[in-house]
């Protein structure tokens, strides 16, 4: 599948597995086994196979928000384990990762990581978990993906997270990039339609998968099916939307650029 176009794996992928049965959606089953908080819905496993896809993962699991997903990536750390986070990530991101720091659970370390250098800087032998997300909400300043993976390339015990919310797997494969994890808000491009929260998380990683995966079914974390069937059917336009949101993007942002009282625009697009 990862040698075809976006266009053709994300609507080839979490289909019905019957050839006679391609030509529609996964039906979409709301009634749950009450007694099997373990088991996903066949719309998760689908949700997670075309997500997986898209990231050029070898798995994904999916959250009831893109908050859920962070604090699931958070999971991973252990008592007194330290974090470098990109200082300029999403509110909400930083905020969750400050209150774990409060509770003296883990140390975090907010650090601009544009300029690489500071990163080894703030390394130290408790480091677990280096997070960035580019272009960074509501700044966005960039980081290149490639470089902090390949400075991480000398510190097998820290993984790298980077939040492909804004990007979409359409524009970014962080994966592909060296990453260890690609995290979504599925509640905006991803889905589409504004009316679903839910988020992701991609790995090929398969330690972290595991760890991910006992945390997820242990803490009763699933996903109601229709959400699950509303975001897979929101992605496969997920490159027709991408296409026109950076076409009307740049226009806003040309037009923002030529006007006499706007003094600097911040588009990665120009
Ligand atoms: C970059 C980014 N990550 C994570 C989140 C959190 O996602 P959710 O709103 O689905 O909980 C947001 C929400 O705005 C976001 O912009």
């Amino acid at each position: 599948m990862a040698a075809f176009e976006f266009g053709t794996r994300v609507v080839h992928s979490g289909i019905p597995e019957k050839w006679e049965e391609r030509v529609r959606i996964p039906t979409v089953e709301l009634s749950r086994d009450e007694e099997k908080v373990f088991k996903k819905s066949d719309a998760e496993e689908k949700l997670q196979e075309c997500i997986a896809s898209t990231e050029a993962a070898k798995y994904a699991l999916v959250y009831p928000s893109g908050t859920c997903a962070v604090v699931a990536v958070t999971e991973l750390l252990q008592a007194g384990d330290h974090a470098i986070l990109f200082d300029s990530v999403y509110h909400g991101t930083r905020t969750y990762l400050s209150i774990c720091s409060d509770l003296e659970r883990i140390s975090v370390s907010f650090v601009d990581l544009r300029d690489h250098h500071q990163l080894e800087k703030h390394i130290r032998d408790n480091t677990k978990m280096v997070w960035i997300e580019t272009p960074s909400n509501p700044t966005m300043k960039m980081i290149d993906i490639a470089a902090v993976a390949a400075i991480l390339k000398k510190y097998p015990d820290i993984f790298l997270a980077v939040d492909n919310t804004f990007m979409t797997p359409y524009c970014q494969n962080p994966l592909l990039l060296g990453a260890d994890i690609a995290m979504h808000s599925l509640t905006k491009y991803m889905n589409g339609h504004t009316d679903v929260l839910m988020g992701a998380i991609a790995t090929s990683n398969d330690k972290l998968y595991e760890k991910l995966q006992v945390v997820q079914a242990n803490t009763g974390i699933r996903c109601s099916p229709l959400d699950c069937y509303l975001v897979l059917r929101g992605l496969k336009t997920l490159h027709l939307r991408m296409e026109r949101h950076m076409e009307n993007a740049m226009k806003v942002a040309q037009y923002l650029e030529a006007h006499s009282n706007v003094e600097k625009v911040f588009y990665p697009g120009m």
